[in-house]
């Protein structure tokens, strides 16, 4: 095997994503560059394995490559967090580090309320909890969560963004400004529009971009549309403006998911240290059939995605892996053919490859990987799509996505029990845990007409990933 494991996680351990030592893991937290480093923070309940308990874990480093854990930075020890240190986002304000997160309570009787709260640090990994901000408005129920917060130079001010529902049990996005990060005021709904699109919005997310921004959520109670919203809760993407008056313009029915797969959600952005824009997600979904995933057995439950790069081009927002990624790559192999069949066998579970068509696939392809994981695709419809086996029913299930362009590139990045698959240099991404019993390492790729292609399969550095 290729990579050395640090954590004791198991037979479906991953090696190059974050995932928690022990415990439960879900959304990316407060990632930031500051003073040096990029901090990935994370929920963390590091007492179990069901979602209760929430910290926030904490890992630094100084290239996104090798990380270091440090101490937890938040725990739900004051009357305003106690039930849980809820999501939220960073901040680097007068050289110091600034948490925006949400603090959950619930009280003997099960009555459960929320505050949107403030840490401190100078150094970056010890915090001073500042309390709440403010009082949520009326019309809302406990469900205000999710804190995002950045600085807009058009209006010399701070914005925050924070999950909502409304009393009618309608997910919406709040918005409120501030001068100095400690007084906030609230600015309204981030839509103009009459919403109707689930019963709760989670983790916002507004990226300015050049051309358009980006608004990002986590929306729960969207019912299935064919090859859309197919899993229990979904993440989409909207593009349009954020205007100077806190409002999100959608342009015309652009509403897309932003992954395909079967296990993503609650993703963040962050800038990096020279300006890019790259985003976590959590590699996983709440509730539904997460109880029954094997890694339970193992102490451990969730990971997150490999950091993406995101960007809006030609009017589609793109995600490629972080270029930092690829230096964790290694001895890379270049097949060339033009057969219909090539077979292969990895060295690895946690290899790294890419297929480039000279021209666009003009029939059907059919990959299997790991006698588990079925990539399919017809230029006629242009749908591709990926299937596993459900780890609840033992069936095989599907996702499919009609690409926007016809497919000439594939980039997947294995990683034991998680598959990452750029289609199309980022046009979609497939984020899927799977749990297979065998030990297959095959790979085998079929097409119906004899075309021409190069794969280059890479292996992982041994340097390990995540220093205990
Ligand atoms: C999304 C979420 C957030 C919340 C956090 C709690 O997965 O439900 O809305 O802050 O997880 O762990």
């Amino acid at each position: 095997m290729s990579l050395i494991r640090k954590s004791n996680t198991g037979k479906y351990g991953l090696v190059y994503h974050i995932v928690p030592p022990y415990g439960l893991m879900n959304d990316p937290n407060g990632l930031i560059y500051f003073k040096g480093q990029y901090h990935v923070f994370f929920q963390w309940n590091p007492t179990d394995t069901k979602h209760a308990n929430k910290h926030w874990g904490h890992l630094v480093s100084d290239d996104m490559i090798q990380w270091k854990r440090v101490e937890l930075a938040l725990a739900p020890d004051q009357w305003f967090d106690k039930s849980g240190v809820y999501s939220g986002s960073a901040y680097v304000h007068q050289n110091q580090l600034w948490l925006f997160y949400t603090g959950n309570v619930k009280d003997e009787e099960g009555n459960a309320s929320s505050y949107q709260c403030l840490a401190v640090s100078e150094d970056g990994i010890h915090f001073e909890k500042k309390g709440p901000l403010f009082e949520h408005p009326k019309g809302f129920t406990r469900h205000v969560r999710d804190p995002k917060v950045w600085y807009d130079a058009r209006v010399d001010h701070y914005w925050m963004v924070v999950g909502a529902q409304t009393e009618d049990l309608k997910g919406d996005t709040l918005v409120y400004r501030s001068e100095d990060l400690l007084h906030w005021v609230l600015n309204g709904s981030i839509s103009t529009e009459e919403k109707d699109f689930g019963y709760m919005w989670e983790c916002p997310d507004v990226i300015p971009f050049e051309e358009k921004d980006a608004f990002i959520y986590s929306p729960q109670g969207i019912e299935a549309q064919g090859e859309r919203f197919n899993n229990l809760y979904q993440t989409v993407v909207q593009l349009g403006k954020f205007t100077i008056d806190g409002k999100f313009i959608v342009e015309e029915d652009n509403l897309t998911e932003v992954d395909a797969g079967f296990d993503y959600y609650a993703p963040q952005s962050f800038q990096a240290e020279d300006g890019r824009i790259l985003q976590y997600g959590w590699m996983g979904i709440p509730e539904g059939k997460e109880g029954l995933i094997p890694t339970i057995q193992d102490g451990w439950i969730h990971a997150l995605t490999i950091p993406r790069e995101v960007c809006i081009q030609n009017g589609k927002y793109l995600q490629k892996p972080a270029r930092e990624l690829w230096d964790l790559t290694t001895n890379v192999q270049k097949i060339q053919w033009n057969t219909t069949r090539f077979e292969s066998v990895f060295s690895s579970p946690t290899q790294v490859w890419t297929v480039n068509w000279k021209e666009a696939v003009q029939d059907k392809l059919a990959i299997q990987l790991r006698n588990e994981i079925f990539i399919q695709y017809d230029a006629e419809t242009q749908v591709l799509s990926v299937s596993r086996t459900d780890w609840e029913t033992g069936e095989r299930e599907i996702r499919e996505r009609t690409l926007q362009s016809p497919l000439q590139h594939l980039n997947a990045w294995m990683d034991y029990s998680s598959l990452e698959l750029f289609v199309n240099e980022g046009e979609e991404v497939f984020t899927l845990r799977f749990f297979t019993e065998e030990d297959s390492l095959d790979f085998l790729i079929q097409q119906t007409a004899e075309q021409e292609m190069e794969m280059e399969v890479y292996s992982m550095k041994e340097s390990g990933f995540i220093a205990e």
